[in-house]
């Protein structure tokens, strides 16, 4: 009995002092790995660097932007791969998405947690919900609304979420910056884009229905469609972030929408990157105006 207590202890000594070097191993590899990433990210969320947060839901709509990154490097969080670099001098979070409003905040919240950007714009298509309205034109968003928020059932209207405004209004600043960056963009351009201001209604659906876009057009006075921008700016102002969205139009949200938005991506995607390569160098330059608003 005692000889089987010593051999007992005998051997656990021996174990316990493999296993303690094994964990001061294992703690100087995470140590040094954290320490790794965590200098790494922290040049980027340095409070004194100013950035702008840049998010598209499709490869083709991030794709234009992140061909003029300089100096990019890549994170990954949350399955999702962050681009950071300079975009003609300013610095920017790039980031892809994904379809739909859950992958848009779940984006937009990780690249204000991780990234701390002063301002937000989420570009890409949209379908339009005009008649006169055509592939390629280009919207800037005065509103966001969440459509196929339905609380109808306890007496609310469509979009309405307790506690929470229905229309989200955009940065006035970014939506006057960008028009002026529309301007620019397009004004040697022969048969351009029109551009239009207004609501956009997103919901988590791809809209090819008459009866549908009649009904948006009509229940919320919006202009475009799409999957996301509303997810994002709700997210943005739940953080106190500005923001804006910008889109072009790919198809008229119609019976004819599936085909019509694959014919007219590219193009559309690139008007949309012509009017955020002008937008991006200004969107973060300090607006001179008192917002009274906020003094009163
Ligand atoms: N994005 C582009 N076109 C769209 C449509 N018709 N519905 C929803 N999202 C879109």
């Amino acid at each position: 009995m005692a000889r089987k207590l010593h051999r007992r202890r005998l051997l656990s000594r021996t174990e316990i002092a493999r296993q303690s070097m094994l964990h001061r191993w294992m703690w100087k590899l995470r140590i040094a790995l954290y320490e790794e990433s965590s200098i790494f990210l922290s040049h980027y969320i340095n409070e004194d660097k100013i950035m702008l947060g840049v998010i598209g839901a499709m490869d083709e709509e991030i794709r234009l932007l992140h061909a003029e990154l300089e100096g990019v490097k890549e994170f990954v969080h949350a399955e999702t791969t962050v681009y950071c670099g300079s975009y003609k001098g300013t610095e920017i979070a790039l980031a892809q998405s994904g379809i739909g409003k859950v992958n848009a905040t779940i984006c937009t919240q990780m690249l204000i947690d991780l990234f701390k950007p002063k301002k937000l714009i989420f570009s890409g298509v949209a379908g339009g919900l005009l008649p006169n309205m055509l592939a390629g034109d280009m919207i800037v968003a005065s509103h966001v609304v969440q459509y196929d928020m339905d609380l109808t059932a306890f007496g609310r209207r469509h979009g309405e979420t307790p506690g929470r405004d229905r229309l989200i209004e955009c940065d006035p600043d970014l939506v006057a910056k960008a028009t002026t960056a529309f301007d620019s963009a397009f004004e040697n351009t022969e048969a351009g884009p029109n551009l239009m201001l207004g609501t956009v209604a997103s919901g988590d659906r791809f809209v090819q229905d008459t009866n549908m876009l009649r009904w948006l057009q009509r229940e919320f006075a919006a202009l475009a469609t799409e999957m996301e921008g509303a997810a994002f700016g709700y997210t943005c102002k739940i953080n106190g972030l500005p923001f804006a969205v910008i889109r072009a139009l790919s198809d008229s949200s119609s019976q004819s929408a599936s085909s019509d938005f694959e014919a007219n991506l590219h193009q559309a995607c690139r008007h949309s990157f012509q009017l955020m390569d002008h937008l991006i160098p200004t969107a973060l330059q300090e607006n001179k105006r008192i917002d009274r608003r906020a003094r009163d």
